[in-house]
């Protein structure tokens, strides 16, 4: 990773550990359920649909066929970006009754909402023995370890991949046919959007019966607006949020909510990215643009939809919007030998290589990325992200834990709730400047 990369960590500081947070006090009884002499593990993501269910399926039966005293089972609970997963694995851990361990973005989400309140074992062991410290970027490892009171470095989870927010899909079928080019620049999106619905094509297809999808689209748009820095100095107060160059993001952002399908509300991200996809060969697909993080990759291979083409969201090129998915170990687990066993090849490059194929990201673990010969390969979209990943600045996603504090995502998405039903751009602001201030990061 270059050094730009490491402004993604600089937004994420993490307060002294609660010291308990790193003993071990739990029991190992099995929790049985698996049959045949088998220990249950259970496992909660909110991966259900297409691709994401595929990789973590293939993953999941890879170890229960090599590991056969053990079973993991895929507890998944709908809703993209965890916006049903979330509530109910706090509300698990909070009474004590976690699953033996769970889907967590890293970054703000995992520290903030589990590790500093002492939720979570440290993975130390497992990091030591597998040689992940010089195999995961360290921009990653700084997100996804905490320092105890003495200043010592522990490790809380381990990251399964790496996904793109920031990417824009188009039909290239429908392009080819209107003479249109995929837009670098939100002017240019308009022109082209302009053009589409002259044609009786909905530019953009939105589903956000999870506000997070259309929060995902001012997190873009924030981004051309204010570049890399600008953007980073949002979650830092460096940039101010009642700044002229945020003004002129949310008036775009009013302008493109213009160009989107009516019945948005109603989808879910899969239903919308679908929306490119014509019923039948030869159709005119309902929609010709998605903005989407690249698990919409995994979306339309796995639907077998090859028409798809892709280019960084309009003012986005060359700036990565990063997230990862990852899995931890609750200190209330009660299976953790099994457990660790599993994180072990969650981390491992073989791991890492059966599950991102199908899920569209690219592995985090650096010496992953060729997966044996006759197993799924990476996708053309994969090899140019894997280029973008080393090349890129990065900044963390707002919408998927890794630039604020669960609350202040909070804020932000309810900003944005209301500015979807009524789309004022000074009221959008002003809600924005505040939730700044009740994050304590503006004055
Ligand atoms: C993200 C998650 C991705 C994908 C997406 C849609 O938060 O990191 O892996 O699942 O939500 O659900």
């Amino acid at each position: 990773m270059k050094l730009a990369s490491r402004r993604m960590i600089a937004v994420i500081s993490v307060a002294a550990l609660v010291a308990s947070a790193c003993s071990s006090n739990a029991t190992s009884a099995p929790s049985g359920g698996g049959g045949g002499g088998q220990t249950a593990i259970e496992v909660v993501s909110w991966w259900t649909t297409g691709g994401e269910a595929s990789g973590f399926n293939a993953i999941i039966d890879k170890f229960n066929a090599d590991n056969p005293t053990l079973k993991v089972t895929n507890s998944a609970i709908a809703g993209g970006a965890g916006s049903n997963a979330q509530a109910a694995l706090q509300n698990r851990v909070l009474a004590g009754t976690p699953p033996d361990s769970f889907q967590v973005h890293m970054g703000h989400e995992l520290l903030d909402t589990y590790v500093t309140p002492g939720y979570m074992d440290n993975l130390d062991d497992l990091y030591a023995a597998n040689g992940w410290t010089t195999q995961f970027p360290k921009g990653v490892l700084d997100i996804v370890s905490a320092q105890d009171a003495a200043g010592t470095t522990h490790y809380y989870s381990v990251p399964l991949d790496i996904h793109r927010a920031n990417v824009l899909w188009y039909n290239k079928t429908v392009f080819t046919a209107n003479n249109l080019t995929a837009p670098t620049t939100w002017d240019q999106f308009f022109t082209v959007a302009d053009a589409l619905k002259a044609k009786g094509i909905t530019p953009l297809a939105v589903g956000d019966n999870g506000i997070w999808a259309n929060g995902m689209l001012l997190e873009s748009i924030l981004i051309g607006a204010l570049g890399a820095d600008g953007y980073n100095g949002l979650w830092t107060g460096k940039t101010d949020w009642a700044g002229a160059n945020v003004t002129t993001a949310l008036t775009t952002y009013q302008k493109v909510l213009t160009y989107v399908n009516t019945d948005h509300s109603s989808l879910s991200w899969d239903q919308a990215a679908d929306y490119l996809i014509p019923a039948s060969a030869g159709a005119q697909p309902k929609a010709a643009m998605t903005l989407m993080g690249d698990w919409a990759a995994g979306e339309f291979d796995n639907k077998k939809f090859a028409d798809y083409g892709w280019i960084a969201a309009p003012g986005n090129d060359k700036i990565y919007d990063a997230l990862a998915d990852s899995f931890g170990l609750p200190s209330k687990a009660t299976n953790k030998d099994g457990v660790k066993k599993f994180l072990t090849i969650l981390g491992s490059a073989a791991g890492q290589d059966l599950f991102n194929p199908y899920k569209g990201s690219i592995p985090a673990n650096s010496t992953a990325g060729t997966p044996p010969s006759g197993a799924k390969q990476y996708s053309t979209y994969q090899t140019w992200a894997m280029g973008e990943w080393k090349a890129d600045a990065i900044v963390p996603s707002v919408e998927h834990g890794a630039a604020a504090a669960p609350k202040w995502k909070g804020a932000f998405e309810a900003a944005v709730t209301v500015f979807v039903a009524t789309p004022d751009v000074a009221t959008l602001q002003t809600s924005l400047v505040q939730a700044c201030k009740d994050a304590g990061v503006c004055k």
